[in-house]
């Protein structure tokens, strides 16, 4: 068994086994599976399995996304972070030195996304929040490099642009992970991609790259953009 970093998604590696492609980010609670995702330890540190049917960002990397401002010291605003499977990756991507602020409404996944993420990691903080709301959490939510978006909802476009507006710097990156049949089960999704890139364009973002999550989600796109 071997493991190389990934050359263009640092903090994120590929281990080689028997014919065998696996994504893993290092362990920052060591010995501590979130999501049941397996752990390895090679050459004295430990990784987790970073499963691309679970979470759409390692699904993203695996269908050819070219690049993301995530990285160790980078501050997230992850909205819609239901139990923190994606988002306890991006807590080792970050490292210690990185912060995530992890919104969430459902009360349900909240406790155990604090259970098993927020209170076993410094560099995460769950808001139980209504991302439509930003304003509500703008004195616990500072400027951030990034936002990750995956909230599941008709108008997700435009809840980002509003946090956006709020709490990202200027230069500053989103990926948002639109789901077609949760905007409309019946139309064409192209379509549905176009008009959610547009409502981005209007206010101001650049959109960088349009990655399609299949096989590993269907009718999901991520895309990718910069606030200009
Ligand atoms: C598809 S799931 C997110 C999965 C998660 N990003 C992951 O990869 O581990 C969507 C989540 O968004 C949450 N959500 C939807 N609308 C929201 C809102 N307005 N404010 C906060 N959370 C919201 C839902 O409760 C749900 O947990």
């Amino acid at each position: 068994m071997s493991v190389e970093e990934h050359y263009v998604f640092k903090g994120v590696y590929h281990l080689r086994t028997e014919g065998q492609r696996i994504l893993l980010t290092e362990n920052l609670d060591r010995g501590f599976s979130v999501y049941g995702e397996r752990l390895f330890t090679i050459g004295g540190l430990e990784y987790r399995e970073w499963v691309p049917f679970r979470s759409k960002l390692a699904a993203a990397i695996l269908c050819g996304l070219k690049g993301w401002n995530l990285g160790r010291g980078r501050t997230v605003l992850y909205l819609g972070a239901a139990s923190g499977t994606t988002l306890s990756h991006v807590s080792d991507i970050i490292g210690r030195e990185g912060f995530a602020y992890a919104i969430e409404f459902a009360p349900r996944v909240m406790s155990q996304l604090i259970e098993r993420v927020a209170r076993r990691r410094r560099n995460v903080v769950a808001v139980f929040a209504d991302a439509r709301m930003p304003e509500r959490y703008a004195g616990i939510v500072d400027i951030v490099d990034l936002i990750y978006c995956d909230i599941a909802q008709p108008e997700q476009s435009r809840i980002l642009v509003e946090n956006a507006e709020h709490f990202l710097k200027r230069g500053g990156e989103v990926m948002i992970a639109i789901k077609s049949r949760s905007i409309d089960s019946v139309e064409e999704p192209e379509k549905i991609y176009r008009r959610e890139i547009k409502t981005m364009e209007d206010w101001g973002f650049k959109v960088l790259e349009t990655t399609n999550l299949a096989p590993y989600e269907e009718d999901h796109v991520l895309v990718r953009a910069r606030y200009e």
